[in-house]
C-alpha cells in the first residue's frame, strides 16, 4: 500500500528511494490520508447543502403539497389542504381540513348542536347559508356555493380561518338538499364531505316547536323582536307561554310526512360517509358529542352553548289541545311521543 501511494506520487513530490528513510515514507502516507480525508469530505458536504437548497427551492416556487404522515391511508379521501383566496391560511396552511354538513330539520335543535360545535376552537360552521334561495336555485349554484365554503372562502362570524380542522354549516332538507339529492351526494362522495344526520325522535315535540316558532314569528312574543333561540330561561319562559293548538285532523299524517322526509334523506345518502344524532340522545348525555368530536377526527375539547331549551316539562303544558291529541295518537305508533319527556 505505502509503495503504491509512493508511485501514485511520485510525479509531483520528490521522493527518494523508500528504503533510505522508512520515517519519511510514513509521514508522507499520513499527510496524504489526512488531505485525502478532508476532500472527500469536504464534497459530502458540498452535496448535501446542495440538496438542502433545492428542496428549499421546491417549496418556494413549486408550493409542494403538504403532507402529514400522521394521517393513514383510509382518511386521505377526508382530508383537504384548501388554499383560500380571501386570505392565507398562514401557519396552519398545513393543518388538514375536513368537511362536513349537518342534515336536519327546522326546530330539531340543529341550531344549540352547531353553537356547541362552533365552540370547539378548530370548527367553522357557518349557519344555514341554504336559506338564502338564491344558492339553491339549481345544483350548479347549490355546488358553487358547497366550493366556496369549503374553501374556506364563506366568511361568517363562525369562520376560525387560518386554523379550521373541520369545515361545515348546517342544512335543512327541505333547503333543496332533497330536491337536488342526486348531484350533492355526489359532489359528497366525490370531495370526501362527512354528514351528519340530526333528528328529533319526539315528533309531536317538533310540531309544537314548529307552530311556536311560526307563531313567534308574527306575535314576537320578546319585545317585539322575533327569536328562534333564546339565551336565558326567562326569555324561554316568555316564548313558552304561547300554547299552540294542534289540527287533529292532520296530526297523523303530518307525523308520518316528517318521519317519511327523514328516512328519505338517510337513503338517499346512505352511501356517504354519515353518522345518525338525535337531539334528546344529546340531550340526556353530553358524551354523545364525543363520538361527533371523533368522527371529525377532531382534538377532544368542552363543548358548551348559552343556548336554553325553550319547551321544557311535560308536553301537556305546550299544547292547547292536549286532550284532544292525547286521544288521537292514543293506540298509534305515534302513542310513545305523548309520555316521552324530551
Ligand atoms: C342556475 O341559477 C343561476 C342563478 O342563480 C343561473 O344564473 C344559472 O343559469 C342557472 N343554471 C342552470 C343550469 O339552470
Ligand atoms: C386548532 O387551532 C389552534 C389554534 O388556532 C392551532 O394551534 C391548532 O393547530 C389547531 N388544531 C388543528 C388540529 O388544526
Ligand atoms: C324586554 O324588556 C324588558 C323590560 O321592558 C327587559 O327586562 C328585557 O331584558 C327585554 N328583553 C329583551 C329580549 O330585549
Ligand atoms: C284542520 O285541517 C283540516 C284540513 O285542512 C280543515 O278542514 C279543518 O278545518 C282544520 N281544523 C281546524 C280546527 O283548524
Ligand atoms: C344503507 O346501506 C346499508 C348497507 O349498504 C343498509 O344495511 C342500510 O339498511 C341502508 N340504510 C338505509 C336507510 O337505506
Ligand atoms: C292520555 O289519555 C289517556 C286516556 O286516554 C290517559 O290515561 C293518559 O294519562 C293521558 N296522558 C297524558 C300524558 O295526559
Amino acid at each position: 500500500m505505502a509503495e503504491e501511494i509512493c508511485f501514485f506520487t511520485k510525479d509531483s513530490i520528490i521522493i527518494k528511494p523508500p528504503k533510505k528513510s522508512p520515517a519519511l515514507l510514513r509521514m508522507v502516507v499520513v499527510v496524504f490520508t489526512l488531505i485525502f480525508g478532508i476532500y472527500i469530505c469536504s464534497i459530502c458536504l458540498k452535496q448535501t447543502s446542495t440538496e438542502k437548497t433545492s428542496k428549499y427551492l421546491n417549496i418556494e416556487v413549486i408550493q409542494r403539497p403538504c403532507h402529514n404522515y400522521d394521517i393513514d391511508r383510509s382518511q386521505m379521501p377526508y382530508v383537504h389542504y384548501p388554499k383560500p383566496k380571501t386570505f392565507r391560511r398562514a401557519e396552519c396552511a398545513c393543518n388538514p381540513v375536513r368537511l362536513f354538513a349537518i342534515l336536519s330539520m327546522q326546530r330539531s335543535g340543529s341550531g344549540w348542536f352547531e353553537t356547541l360545535l362552533n365552540s370547539h376552537m378548530n370548527v367553522s360552521s357557518n349557519g344555514e347559508i341554504f336559506s338564502v334561495k338564491d344558492r339553491r336555485e339549481n345544483a350548479s349554484s347549490i355546488l358553487r356555493t358547497l366550493e366556496t365554503v369549503y374553501n374556506l372562502d364563506f366568511l361568517t362570524s363562525a369562520s376560525k380561518n387560518h386554523c379550521s380542522a373541520a369545515v361545515g354549516f348546517k342544512w335543512m332538507l327541505n333547503q333543496g338538499l332533497i330536491q337536488h339529492h342526486k348531484e350533492i351526494v355526489e359532489y359528497f362522495n366525490e370531495k370526501g364531505v362527512s354528514a351528519i344526520f340530526l333528528f328529533r325522535r319526539n315528533l309531536l315535540r317538533r310540531m309544537v316547536s314548529v307552530l311556536s316558532n311560526s307563531y313567534d314569528r308574527y306575535a314576537k312574543l320578546l319585545n317585539g323582536t322575533h327569536k328562534s333561540h333564546v339565551h336565558s330561561p326567562d326569555e324561554a319562559g316568555t316564548l313558552a307561554k304561547y300554547k299552540p293548538e294542534i289540527n287533529t285532523t292532520l296530526l297523523i299524517t303530518d307525523l308520518k310526512k316528517m318521519e317519511v322526509a327523514a328516512g328519505e334523506a338517510l337513503e338517499y345518502f346512505n352511501s356517504t360517509r354519515h353518522m345518525i344524532l338525535y337531539y334528546e340522545d344529546i340531550v340526556r348525555n353530553r358524551a354523545k358529542l364525543v363520538d361527533v368530536l371523533k368522527f371529525l377526527r377532531l382534538p377532544e375539547m368542552e363543548l358548551s352553548s348559552r343556548q336554553v331549551k325553550i319547551h321544557n316539562g311535560p308536553l301537556r303544558e305546550h299544547i292547547k289541545n292536549w286532550d284532544d291529541v292525547n286521544k288521537t295518537l292514543s293506540g298509534t305508533a305515534y302513542e310513545r311521543f305523548v309520555q316521552a319527556d324530551y
